[in-house]
């Protein structure tokens, strides 16, 4: 049927009307006005949490390069960090080390050390009295001399001698002041040995935001630039990091990680694994957060960069993406530009 070309308007109309039975979908989306009445999934900065990288010296601001706008900040920098965040309304920051390579040993040493970076930016975060979570990663790979998550025994990561570090690691950064010790190292059993160390050692309140679907992804890529493991990482992580062909072993991964006591959940990266945030969401029903990593964030900017894309329009859509998909939050690069967009009253 060539409606058109017979310029028979009535008959268009007519025909339009027929095959829709009058429901036309475009008539919300005409105005401004009814497109945000009727929208579905919104930004907030309480959906934020801001990953914030630190390393040695005093007074120092560094760029990483592969992470345009990203910065490594010296523990006298992050009081004033959390504040911009506070100020902001984001209610969370989740802290990750550059740890100087010569502190690098294969068993991690480091990690156990209350000196450490994270700790005593934990310590200074509580001094400075921020009202603001701290999130704490649990894992060795920023560590060890290896670059792996765990105890390397030949080609192999042990799990439960990791684990027994793992524990430790867990109880000094909350002793240090962390709110919530999110294990990312995907070792067994880690959430739920961490947890019952917690728990007998007064600090039943500390969360846990389990890393419980962590893909062995190439989209790390800058991330390991900005804590230095691209240069120390033998191999791959693929013994223990999920095969990202799975995806009902992201249920069994959620399933335990909750029986084990995990507070909330995550996924790991984001966009390439909506599909895994929506079935997490939908069979457990519980807090649970999408990590847009570095590679995710790295690909927007580049692209940005070069005039190919509009940024600030994708960094807004993907953030979106992770709300429609279900997720109760997103720990974001985008986090404290998305923040004062919000804030400013331009989202
Ligand atoms: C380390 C860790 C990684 C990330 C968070 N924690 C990297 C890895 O597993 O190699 C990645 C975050 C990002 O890419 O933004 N256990």
């Amino acid at each position: 049927m060539n409606i058109q070309s017979r310029g028979d308007k009535k008959a268009a109309k007519a025909a339009v009307s027929q095959i829709t039975g009058g429901r036309r979908l475009r008539r919300n989306r005409a105005d401004d006005w009814s497109r945000r009445m009727v929208r579905e999934a919104r930004l907030s900065a309480d959906d934020l949490i801001w990953p914030v990288f630190l390393t040695d010296g005093d007074n120092v601001e560094e760029a990483v390069p592969s992470m345009p706008g990203v910065m490594r900040y010296s523990i006298d920098r992050v009081a004033a960090i959390a504040e911009q965040a506070v100020e902001l309304g984001i209610p969370a920051i989740a802290l990750f080390p550059n740890t100087d390579p010569e502190l690098r040993d294969d068993l991690g040493s480091e990690a156990l050390n209350p000196q450490n970076l994270v700790c005593r930016a934990c310590r200074a975060l509580k001094a400075a009295g921020t009202d603001i979570g701290i999130l704490t990663d649990v894992a060795l790979d920023p560590y060890t001399a290896h670059g792996h998550d765990g105890i390397l025994a030949g080609e192999t990561i042990l799990n439960d001698e990791s684990v027994a570090r793992l524990v430790e690691q867990a109880l000094l950064q909350s002793d240090a002041g962390a709110s919530v010790i999110a294990p990312s190292d995907m070792m067994d059993g880690r959430v739920g040995a961490i947890r019952e160390a917690l728990e007998t050692n007064g600090f039943e309140h500390v969360r846990i935001m389990a890393y419980s679907a962590k893909y062995a992804s190439a989209f790390y890529g800058p991330f390991r630039d900005a804590v230095g493991t691209n240069t120390t990482l033998i191999g791959d992580k693929r013994t223990y990091q999920m095969d990202p062909a799975n995806g009902a072993e992201a249920l069994a991964e959620a399933e335990l990680d909750i029986a084990e006591g995990a507070d909330m959940i995550m996924v790991k990266p984001g966009l390439p694994y909506l599909d895994i945030i929506w079935r997490l969401k939908q069979a457990f029903d519980v807090p649970t957060f999408a990590y847009q990593v570095s590679g995710e964030y790295a690909m927007i900017e580049a692209a940005a960069a070069n005039g190919w894309i509009d940024g600030e329009r994708a960094m807004v859509e993907s953030l979106l993406a992770f709300r429609r998909a279900g997720a109760d939050g997103v720990l974001t690069y985008f986090a404290p530009r998305v923040a004062r967009m919000l804030k400013d009253g331009r989202l």
